[in-house]
């Protein structure tokens, strides 16, 4: 699904944010992004979402080398990945319902289809008062859900969220991560960023660790041993 080799990234002639990143993950994983604030996480994500190109190394894509692509040919590669930003980047002028419905309309969806999966999606992350409202009238947390809703709406292959449940209360945020988690049954490959334990220990998933722009795979600390206990099928 993705293959980092040897991947550097600096923004204009300040350091390397990002040093020789190498890592690949299968279709169907579901991965935490986590390490200090400053580490990268925003930027190692920009990368997989193709905002950004690299400073060095190669990235392939759903088997795709993406580094000769030009902008027009990583648009498809592009629609195939929901993203949720650490600001949302919702669109100002447009209701809840209208940034959640975007991309099915970019789709081509019948309105019918786009309007019952949309009220669908908004009722369940708490938002069905809420639908036509614009974002700045909303709270941060009413904004996240929104742009959650707008990430997964179209069943992505691949789900990027950086710091997803950051503005959220517990209950709601492992409600999202149950979503997240149902997605991922139904073979989205998830990327989260996050800098909450709580969260990481409670839903065991592996973990890429950015320190001083290199990046570790790791398993949860109880992992192994929650494997013996066979709470979790090997
Ligand atoms: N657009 C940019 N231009 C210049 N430097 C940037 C830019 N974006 C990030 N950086 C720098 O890159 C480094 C990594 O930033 P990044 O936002 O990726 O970290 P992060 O791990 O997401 O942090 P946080 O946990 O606070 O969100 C930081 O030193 C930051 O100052
Ligand atoms: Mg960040």
């Amino acid at each position: 699904m993705i293959r980092f080799e040897h991947v550097g990234l600096r923004y204009g002639i300040g350091p390397e944010v990002l040093s020789d990143i190498n890592f690949t993950l299968e279709p169907g994983t579901f991965h935490f992004l986590t390490g200090p604030s400053g580490a990268g996480k925003t930027s190692l994500l920009r990368l997989m979402y193709l905002g950004r190109r690299p400073t060095r190394g190669l990235i392939n894509m759903f088997g795709q080398n993406v580094n000769g692509l030009s902008r027009e040919q990583m648009a498809p590669l592009r629609q195939r990945i929901g993203m949720v930003f650490q600001n949302f980047r919702l669109l100002p002028h447009l209701s809840a319902f209208d940034n959640v419905a975007l991309p099915l309309r970019i789709q081509g969806k019948t309105e019918k289809e786009t309007k019952d999966n949309v009220d669908e999606l908004l009722q369940w992350v708490g938002l069905g008062d809420h639908m036509h409202s614009i974002p700045s009238t909303l709270s941060g947390g009413q904004q996240q859900r929104i742009a959650i809703a707008r990430a997964v709406i179209a069943r992505p292959k691949l789900l990027l969220a950086d710091e997803p449940t950051g503005n959220l209360d517990d209950e709601i945020g492992f409600r999202l991560m149950s979503l997240f988690e149902q997605l991922n049954r139904m073979g989205t490959t998830i990327v989260i960023a996050t800098h909450n334990n709580q969260l990481m220990d409670r839903f065991h998933h592996l973990r890429l660790v950015l320190e001083g722009g290199h990046l570790k795979t790791e398993e949860p600390k109880n992992w192994i041993q929650r494997k013996v206990e066979g709470v979790i099928k090997a």
